[in-house]
């Protein structure tokens, strides 16, 4: 089910959280974001300092507050950008919780953990009788599972996908750099793939 109706098109100021809050993108937050230190392969897909150019900058802020299917958050924490959060409010397989990052030195706080609960209890409480949630996540990314299990979420499908991005880094990186994935990469009919988990919560979950 998706949601088509004309509120969905609302962006909230703010959406609080435990300790920090969820707000819309603006330029100082791009700004700040800009200024993230930078994981690299295989995290390279959440690298944001191609922001530091003016035009990515640009086109980062039109995308982030265009009223289509997404919404984009900012984790801010005390006036400071402490991580970044979407969700696809169209789906048609649910409400699709996707660009999950924080960077390292705002790692290891529970910030994920609280971004992502901010999100879900906003999202049940404005759609009320809107679809169950879902993402998909590389099977590497074991530090991001253990935050969506935290708030719910729960391995429901695994699968073999081509990520483009990810399959142009494997193809030039050296077999000792893939081999801390190497469990969950394959290299399947001329071309590589990785292996992601479909993770869903249910509506009205509640941690015992
Ligand atoms: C995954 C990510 C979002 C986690 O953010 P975070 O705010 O540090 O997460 P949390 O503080 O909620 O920690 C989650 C768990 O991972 C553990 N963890 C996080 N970073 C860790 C690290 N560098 N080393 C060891 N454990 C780590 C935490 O201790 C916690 O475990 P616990 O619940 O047993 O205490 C962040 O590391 C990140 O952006 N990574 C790169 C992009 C990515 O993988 N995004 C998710 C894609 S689906």
């Amino acid at each position: 089910m998706a949601l088509q109706n004309r509120s969905s098109n609302q962006y909230p100021a703010e959406i609080r959280g435990d300790g920090l809050v969820l707000r819309p993108w603006d330029r100082d937050l791009l700004r700040q974001v800009a200024g993230w230190s930078e994981r690299g392969f295989p995290y390279h897909a959440f690298d944001m300092t191609h922001l530091k150019d003016p035009v990515e900058a640009e086109k980062m802020l039109r995308r982030a507050q265009e009223r289509g299917p997404h919404r984009h958050f900012v984790a801010v924490e005390d006036e400071t950008a402490v991580g970044r959060i979407a969700v696809n409010l169209r789906d048609e397989a649910g409400l699709y919780i996707w660009g999950v990052h924080v960077p390292e030195e705002h790692g290891r706080r529970g910030v994920c953990r609280r971004m992502v609960d901010a999100l879900v209890q906003w999202l049940e409480e404005r759609f009320p009788r809107g679809p169950a949630f879902l993402l998909s996540t590389n099977a590497f990314a074991t530090h991001a599972h253990r935050s969506y299990r935290a708030v719910g979420f729960e391995i429901s499908e695994t699968r073999w996908h081509f990520d483009r991005e990810l399959s142009e880094m494997l193809w030039k990186v050296s077999p000792a750099e893939r081999e801390p994935i190497a469990e969950h990469i394959r290299f399947y009919r001329g071309r590589w793939e990785v292996r992601v988990y479909i993770m869903r919560r249910r509506r009205g979950w509640r941690a015992m």
